[in-house]
């Protein structure tokens, strides 16, 4: 047995420091220093390289990776498209999310059949083989090749593993509660989750087989552990939403076999999670036109056109600084629209409390939802509705000038297939015949809009 040498790692930052000390000298966080031993294995200098070391690109005959062999679609739609066409065999992905918004409940789904897989595994660290088999049988899985197992520590799992075959799925569950016996620190300290994560990213490498890591988060929303974990993995999921709405939004993060812009909808049911093939109509089915501050904004996540409900509320303040406040929406950019419509519009909110939500618990990142927010904005502060069945969308600049958005045309047609008859955009938009019994009201610039609630205003 190799001798074990000791260092003492900062679980906060991963600074090594050459003793213990009860503040870390780099981040300065509090007992947050443990000790760790290092096995001194052998020295790697006499490996031997194999023939097939090196791989080409043409005449490649081991490695015949065509895009769609090495891809295996799952029976959820929604995470095809955020993985951009499926599993990748061999691929790492770390989910992260919440507790309780529903990690183990999608992967346990994601087990129920995936075609050409030979074996499906999952290891849950946090609960017992008989838990994951009752929520195995409420969700109705009914997969022969599954096989559940409760282990934490990473030895016995690796060893357990080895016996797969290439193109098997496991799920770990959780890394924060895994850990080996060689490393001092508890599990879910960061060298524990480095370690474990290596072990397990070493193994999918090695033997083709892809791995799903669930990885809690911090309450500042990225995932616990070093920011190196991300880097270790392949592909990086966030399961998101808010846990008072059923809605479920799956995002990705990072993404080495696919783009990053894709969300999936999820609604958690009593019989697991379903797929929301039609956003817009789930997102607006809450929405009433009659109620001043309400505008429907036609958004786009990745390429998918959604729309969205933007409610504002303007009320007078009762305290000296008066509020902006913001949910699903940037509150630094709310603060913005704000001082462009007093500033060009002269508008008055020195006094008035600004309230803003995106309905749903969606989050709204473009800046093409400026011109809902300020139609919102508009119609709560003289309590006058928007026009019934009007989508909005474009960028608001500091003079106040609307801009135009990307993907114009898909966002039409969302309205369109939603009922909607008027779409208000920028009036540099291009002209779109293919949108039938849609109007295009192109508005240059946010003066605009009062006319739009039939506000005199010049
Ligand atoms: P879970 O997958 O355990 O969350 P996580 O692994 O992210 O912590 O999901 C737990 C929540 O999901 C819990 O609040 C109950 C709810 N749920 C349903 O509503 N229906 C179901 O069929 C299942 C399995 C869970
Ligand atoms: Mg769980």
């Amino acid at each position: 047995m190799s001798k074990g040498r000791s260092r003492y790692v900062c679980q906060d930052c991963g600074a090594v420091l050459s003793k213990w000390m009860g503040q870390c000298e780099i981040c300065n966080a509090w007992n947050s220093v443990c000790e760790e031993i290092i096995q001194e294995g052998q020295s790697g200098h006499c490996a031997q390289l194999q023939s097939d070391f090196f791989a080409c690109l043409e005449n490649n005959t081991k490695n015949d990776v065509s895009a769609s062999s090495s891809r295996r679609l799952t029976k959820i739609e929604e995470l095809n498209r955020v993985l951009g066409g499926g599993l990748v065999d061999g691929s790492v992905i770390l989910l992260g999310g919440s507790p309780g918004i529903g990690k183990s409940t999608i992967l346990l789904q994601l087990l129920s059949e995936v075609s050409g897989v030979p074996e499906f595994v999952y290891i849950s660290a946090e609960e017992s083989i008989d838990q994951v088999l009752l929520r195995a049988r409420r969700l109705q899985l009914n997969n022969p090749h599954l096989k559940i197992a409760s282990c934490s520590n990473i030895h016995q799992i690796m060893s357990a593993l080895a016996s797969l075959s290439s193109g098997s799925i496991v799920i770990i569950d959780s890394i924060q509660t895994i850990g080996s016996d060689i490393i001092q620190s508890p599990p879910g300290s960061i060298s524990q989750v480095r370690f474990c994560t290596q072990e397990l990213v070493n193994f999918a490498k090695k033997s083709t087989v892809t791995i799903i890591i669930v990885g809690h988060i911090t309450k500042d929303g990225a995932i616990a552990g070093p920011k190196t974990l991300e880097h270790m993995v392949d592909c990086v999921l966030y399961f998101e939403g808010d846990r008072s709405y059923d809605y479920r939004i799956l995002r990705c993060e990072k993404n080495r076999y696919g783009p990053t812009d894709e969300i999936g909808v999820f609604s958690m049911t009593g019989h697991g999670l379903e797929e929301v093939s039609n956003p817009s109509a789930a997102f607006l089915s809450g929405y009433n036109a009659e109620v001043s501050g309400v505008a429907v904004f036609s958004g786009v996540e990745g390429t998918r056109p959604i729309l969205l409900e933007i409610q504002a509320l303007i009320s007078p303040t009762s305290i000296a600084i008066p509020r902006r406040s913001s949910v699903g929406f940037d509150a630094n950019r709310l603060s913005m629209l704000v001082a462009v419509l007093s500033n060009r519009c002269k508008m008055n909110f020195s006094t008035r409390d600004v309230y803003l939500n995106v309905a749903g618990g969606l989050k709204v990142t473009e800046p093409a939802a400026d011109l809902a927010v300020i139609a919102a904005i508009i119609s709560s502060t003289f309590q006058k509705p928007l026009p019934k069945q009007s989508v909005f969308f474009g960028e608001v600049s500091l003079s106040g000038e609307i801009r135009q958005a990307h993907l114009s045309f898909a966002r039409m047609k969302e309205a369109q297939k939603l009922g909607f008859e008027e779409v208000y955009c920028s009036h540099k938009t291009g002209d779109h015949d293919g949108v039938p019994n849609v109007k295009i009201r192109r508005i240059k610039s946010i003066k605009d809009v009062f006319s739009v609630v039939n506000v005199n205003r010049k």
